[in-house]
């Protein structure tokens, strides 16, 4: 299955280039040819890239300006699915990226300082304009599980309209760990909690696709 799939937020620290690698590494390693894009002026996968482990031999692509989503239209055709990951801010590239892509995911940190800032990105993302064909899902990243703070933000996102995938992406050290090697999880405990984290997600939105593309 190709696809585009972008990570997008107008919120830095929200984990949008923590998921975009971990799920780039994942469909790597199960054999499914993925590419990213780094849309980012800020580089975060470039330079996860650039470490030891260069996240599993993912190929990526720098490319900060307007013509992101060409090249990302342009790699998809017979490929693998390509992710990109995007900037912290309000941009060009993101709004066309956003244009460009089958299915968009939107991190969301569980703090409860975050909600009120989040809901008016999200309504900012999900009506870019008639362009607009992708589905999307909020994924609620950094989370406790179970806990109070990650109940609440769910039923506030359900309640203001918005999609969330059920699986999280846990608070977990191994993120940060792994990327001083230029690794995720999935590389470096393959069975863990936070590679299995990775693995619902990637399942979910595989799940989402395969129904959009049967209907
Ligand atoms: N699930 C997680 N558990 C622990 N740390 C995380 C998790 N997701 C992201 N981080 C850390 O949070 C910081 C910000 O994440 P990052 O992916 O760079 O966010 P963004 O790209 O949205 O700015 C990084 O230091 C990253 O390692
Ligand atoms: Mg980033």
């Amino acid at each position: 299955m190709s696809t585009i799939i972008t990570v997008a937020t107008m919120k830095g620290g929200s984990g949008k280039s923590t998921l975009a690698s971990c799920l780039a590494v994942h469909w790597q390693l199960g054999g499914r040819r993925p590419t990213l894009i780094d849309a980012d002026p800020q580089r975060s996968v470039a330079r996860l890239a650039a470490r030891e482990r260069a996240l599993g031999g993912v190929p990526v692509i720098e490319d900060a300006t307007e013509t992101a989503s060409e090249v990302a239209r342009r790699i998809v055709v017979g490929g693998g699915p390509v992710i990109i990951d995007t900037p912290g801010f309000r941009s060009e590239t993101t709004t066309k990226c956003l244009a460009a892509s089958d299915f968009v995911l939107v991190p969301v940190k569980a703090s409860p300082f975050d909600v009120d800032r989040m809901l008016d990105t999200l309504s900012m993302l999900v009506n870019t304009g008639n362009d607009w064909h992708a589905i999307y899902r909020c994924v609620l990243t950094q989370t406790t599980r179970d806990s109070v703070v990650a109940k609440h933000i769910r039923s506030e996102l359900a309640a203001a309209g918005f999609r969330l995938l059920e699986s999280e992406m846990t608070n977990r050290v191994i993120y940060p760990e792994a990327a001083l090697w230029g690794a995720t999880p999935s590389l470096i405990e393959s069975t863990g909690p936070a590679a299995r984290d990775i693995a619902a997600i990637a399942a979910e939105v595989d799940n989402i696709l395969a129904i959009k593309q049967a209907a």
